[in-house]
């Protein structure tokens, strides 16, 4: 859709308050209203939620996650206050929308946990790094996650604090660690005794010590998609549990080398708290070995991986988790260590929609196709790791008239640009549609693929939307793109 002239947004009825499906279904909260969960959870989807039907799919009814923070008031789909609709006609489509409520509530979740203790909650960029959003957490308190030089420079343009950086990421250049070193980042999470020696040297010509930590690798299956495992013996990913003391020695003798902590991550989308429980008694029993060492651990960074719900997924509360696993802290006498996270999904996957335009049907004798404009370019999840996100239409009307089944898909030259398989539509061309659960891992892994400009991105906060990312156009894609000069 080519956005129309700008649209002014005043509040709508209701504005400020929650909703869901248009009707009242709760009871009061600290906004005065408490809202419940309209479909409730499909429980099957495994991993990645690869089901290309879900259970709610085949009966008709669509799952939504988001709520309260994205649904239907009087029948339109609503982010915070504002109707989607208006956003995509001011913007155009395809149109990453973010509310900013949502948010801070899932921060709020891990605030909660860790209330009392000392933490520091660093996001992990990776999962969003438009600098609207990096503001959003940087002005709620974060540190950031990062694992690039770009990453860094970011996280400093949009208002992040250097000394809350951590550096993680198997393959650190070194001029990416002197940048790092030069702007005073708070830790470097070497993923390997190679990568040790090199930040020693590059500190040392520095005239600086880098603070460390050693992502130790717990081996334990964090039961997700093995795209996304990264704690086990295979994976690329960290120090082995039986090399860490031996490397945590070697990085002792270092003097361009402050050991600060310890870290590991294990997996993202995580629904279960089992896999977590232990790769913490892994992790802590490696703290016991270091420290009767000699080597005294400032800080546990425990990673991130917390999953969200996609399609009637239940993961651990955040807070919850964290009682669990500060008990254990506790209870093995760690409890004044400083705790680092670096959660990414579970702080933004729900809080993000992507609003795409239906271009074309097109009924087949095996398949009939709902093609919209927005592509695996700018939702690359479902190509990737066949993930499952809900797609739902923007006016709830579209939901009570008849229903068939398409194959939503992109404009894109190719089988594997599919966004939703098998997916009852009540739709026509021009309708509008939302992608949910397209806060993580979604614009931040966009492509220019058949030189399709990047999507614009919208932040609602409450009845005010804020543009942080223009539309790209053929323009800016070949900026810095030369003819060949004869
Ligand atoms: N820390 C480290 C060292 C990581 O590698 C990651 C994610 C995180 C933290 C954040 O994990 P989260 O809380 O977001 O699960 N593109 C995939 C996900 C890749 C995750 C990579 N590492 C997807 O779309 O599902």
């Amino acid at each position: 859709m080519r956005p129309k002239r700008p649209t002014l947004f005043g509040s709508s009825p209701g504005a400020g308050q929650p909703f869901i499906n248009g009707r009242p279904c709760g009871v009061a909260r600290r906004s005065g209203i408490r809202f419940a969960n309209s479909t409730g959870g499909s429980g099957i989807g495994g991993p990645m939620n690869q089901s290309a039907t879900s259970a709610a799919s085949r009966t008709g009814e669509v799952h939504q996650p988001g709520q309260p923070f994205v649904g239907y008031r009087s029948g339109i789909l609503h982010i915070e206050s504002l109707p989607l609709h208006a956003l995509a006609e001011q913007y155009g489509t395809p149109l990453f929308v973010y509310s900013k409520a949502a948010m801070l509530a899932a921060l709020g979740a891990y605030q909660r946990g860790f209330a009392g203790r000392n933490a520091q909650i660093c996001y992990a960029m990776k999962a969003n790094s438009s600098l609207g959003v990096l503001q959003v957490f940087a002005e709620a308190g974060c540190g950031f996650d990062i694992v690039s030089g770009g990453e860094l420079q970011r996280v400093l343009a949009a208002g992040g604090r250097a000394e809350t950086i951590i550096f993680s990421g198997v393959g650190k250049t070194r001029s990416e660690m002197h940048a790092a070193l030069a702007a005073g980042i708070g830790c470097f999470n070497v993923e390997s005794e190679a990568e040790l020696d090199v930040l020693a040297a590059t500190a040392e010509a520095m005239r600086l010590q880098a603070p460390v930590s050693i992502r130790v690798n717990p081996n334990i299956d964090p039961k997700t998609h093995p795209y996304i495992s990264t704690g086990l013996k295979g994976n690329k990913f960290g120090v082995a549990h039986e090399d860490a003391l031996r490397i945590y020695r070697h990085a002792a003798s270092l003097k361009a080398l402050r050991i600060v902590g310890i870290d590991c991550h294990i997996g993202s989308q995580i629904t279960d708290s089992t896999p977590y429980l232990e790769a913490m008694e892994r992790v802590l029993d490696l703290v016991d070995a270091i420290e009767a060492a000699g080597i005294v651990l400032a800080h546990i960074d425990f990673g991130g991986g917390l999953g969200i719900d996609y399609n009637g997924d239940q993961p651990p509360a955040a807070d919850a988790l964290w009682q669990r696993l500060l008990a254990r802290i506790d209870a093995r006498g760690y409890d004044d260590k400083k705790l680092m996270i670096e959660p990414g999904r579970s702080l933004v996957g729900n809080a993000g929609v992507c609003v795409t335009e239906v271009l074309y049907l097109k009924p087949g004798e095996q398949k009939n196709f709902c093609i919209v404009d927005a592509a695996m370019n700018d939702l690359p999840r479902p190509a990737m790791y066949q993930a499952f996100h809900a797609i739902v239409p923007l006016r709830e009307a579209q939901t009570q008239r008849e229903k068939t089944a398409y194959d939503v898909v992109g404009p894109v030259c190719e089988s594997g640009d599919w966004l939703g398989h098998d997916r009852q539509l009540a739709v026509a061309a021009g309708d509008l549609l939302a992608v949910l659960s397209a806060g993580a891992y979604c614009m931040s892994m966009a492509s220019n693929y058949n030189t399709r400009g990047r999507a614009a991105e919208v932040l609602v906060d409450g009845a005010v939307a804020y543009l942080i990312r223009q539309r790209e156009d053929a323009a800016d894609q070949m900026r810095g793109e030369r003819l060949i000069q004869r």
